[in-house]
């Protein structure tokens, strides 16, 4: 498409709108490791590649718009986290993240279990080979067929979400002449996100058993008592996208609080504990997330400093990052199309997709970082808001991010970090197909999950 001139909007500070910038970056052609996949690079001609495969070949090949997701940077994340906890814990994958059946067999390869929160996600598991007993099962609400399921299979754990589905976990179990392995999820009154943990309010909500008022170690009284279910264990997940760990020491502190009471009340010392996921990742130079390594080990040691002091033997830990395995390791591909200046705000610059393909701006607030690379640029930085091609103004990618000026129709722009919780949480809205996943690695690119036709929307639309 052929480059058309426009009015480049609003560039200088003096009359930029509010938003969640500071000053234009010093070069709008830098690409940040920490926010993009590990072989990304540009090339000489400035164009970015990954895995060696230059972006415009991947849009001729696949179109627009293609999350790309960059494998050699997804094996080396898992593999970080699985070496970083070491044969005495467990690393499951939270395949609510992103799942794939190519990511079920790359997560096998690597050591990794996985968690899986619906039967979909069950059945994508197992149709990919990932053995059974190395899938937790998680959910609220998990139906009696979904429950069947899981147990026929033989997966490792249920985790258990309510006094109800103790019962009926343990009931079909029994049913099917079978002991199923559960944890209990409990609520342990901290909710972190980010940076700031609360200590309250927070047991005002659909998962897990409160600790509070004896509600998990009624629990845990009851699952002992059934046949159908051994109890192996405790379970918190205390939120999402965090990088402080406090949150996750008052979590081990109260869950190992629980551990201790359920030692002195029935003699038993449960031999798991789960600690969730939650890690955060960049998704601008602004964040900074911690290392796996660091992570394990603070972890560990919150675990084992607690269980001393209560003088109970350590029990196997394990973690289930979603974001922070699959996150940084894509980018979504878009096409540039219509550019709008608006006088003294800024440029709207609409993409071919949008809140179908990244729900998270417009639910969360999300940032992201965008930029061009189908060619670098020299010219001045330009203040856009990137947008869908949805029916709908809170349509936005990106809320505010500087581009080049000389930006135009036809350009490719990507935005990194959106491997986790896009593809899986990607809509139809206005019928608007969605995109493939697009793996690339050593030079080599192919489709695992393919684009959505015309022809979907119309199967499932029966008339
Ligand atoms: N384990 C449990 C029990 C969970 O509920 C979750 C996420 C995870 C693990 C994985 O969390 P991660 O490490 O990926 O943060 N749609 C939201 C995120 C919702 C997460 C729900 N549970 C987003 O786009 O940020």
């Amino acid at each position: 498409m052929s480059r058309s001139a426009h009015p480049a909007g609003p560039r200088h500070a003096d009359v930029l709108p509010e938003g969640h910038y500071t000053a234009p970056p010093a070069d709008l052609n830098a690409l940040d490791p920490k926010v993009w996949a590990e072989t990304v690079t540009r090339d000489d001609q400035g164009v970015l590649t990954v895995g060696g495969i230059d972006v415009r070949r991947l849009a001729e090949e696949f179109g627009t718009p293609a999350y790309v997701l960059d494998e050699t940077d997804f094996r080396s994340r898992a593999r970080a986290w699985r070496t970083a906890f070491g044969q005495d814990a467990d690393v499951f994958y939270a395949g609510k993240a992103f799942l794939s059946r190519a990511v079920v067999r790359w997560l096998h390869e690597e050591g990794l279990n996985l968690d899986v929160c619906s039967g979909g996600e069950l059945a994508t598991a197992l149709s990919a080979g990932m053995p059974a007993d190395r899938i937790a099962f998680h959910g609220n609400n998990k139906s009696v067929a979904e429950i069947r399921r899981a147990v026929e299979a033989g997966v490792g754990r249920i985790v258990l979400d309510s006094f109800q589905e103790i019962v009926r976990v343990a009931h079909i179990a029994q049913e099917l002449g079978k002991r199923q392995r559960v944890q209990i999820r409990v609520t342990v009154g901290v909710e972190a996100h980010t940076h700031e943990f609360i200590a309250t309010a927070h047991e005002d909500q659909k998962f897990g058993i409160p600790l509070a008022g004896g509600q998990a170690a009624e629990a845990v009284r009851r699952a002992l008592r059934l046949d159908g279910i051994e109890l192996i264990g405790i379970h918190s997940h205390i939120g999402s996208q965090i990088f402080d760990m406090s949150g996750f020491e008052v979590a081990a502190h109260r869950v190992v609080g629980l551990l201790k009471e359920i030692r002195d009340e029935h003699g038993v010392e449960l031999p798991e504990i789960d600690l969730g996921g939650g890690l955060g990742i960049a998704y601008t130079s602004d964040d900074d997330p911690r290392e796996p390594h660091e992570i394990a080990k603070a972890l560990t040691e919150i675990v084992t400093r607690e269980c001393e002091s209560a003088r109970l033997r350590t029990p196997r830990i394990s973690v289930e990052p979603g974001r922070a395995v699959v996150g940084p390791t894509a980018f979504t591909l878009y096409e540039v199309g219509t550019i709008k200046p608006l006088d003294h705000l800024r440029t709207y610059v609409s993409v071919d997709g949008g809140m179908s393909d990244n729900i998270r701006t417009a639910l969360y607030d999300a940032e992201y970082s965008i930029a061009l690379v189908s060619r670098s640029s020299d010219a001045e930085p330009m203040l856009t808001r990137v947008v869908g091609k949805h029916c709908e103004s809170g349509d936005i990618v990106v809320r505010d991010a500087f581009l080049p000026a000389d930006l135009a129709p036809g350009d490719l722009v990507a935005v990194p970090a959106t491997g986790a919780y896009c593809r899986s949480m990607a809509s139809n809205y206005n019928h608007v197909l969605r995109p493939p996943v697009v793996a690339v690695r050593d030079g080599e690119a192919r489709v695992i999950v393919r684009r959505e036709t015309e022809e979907d929307l119309l199967r499932l639309d029966v008339g």
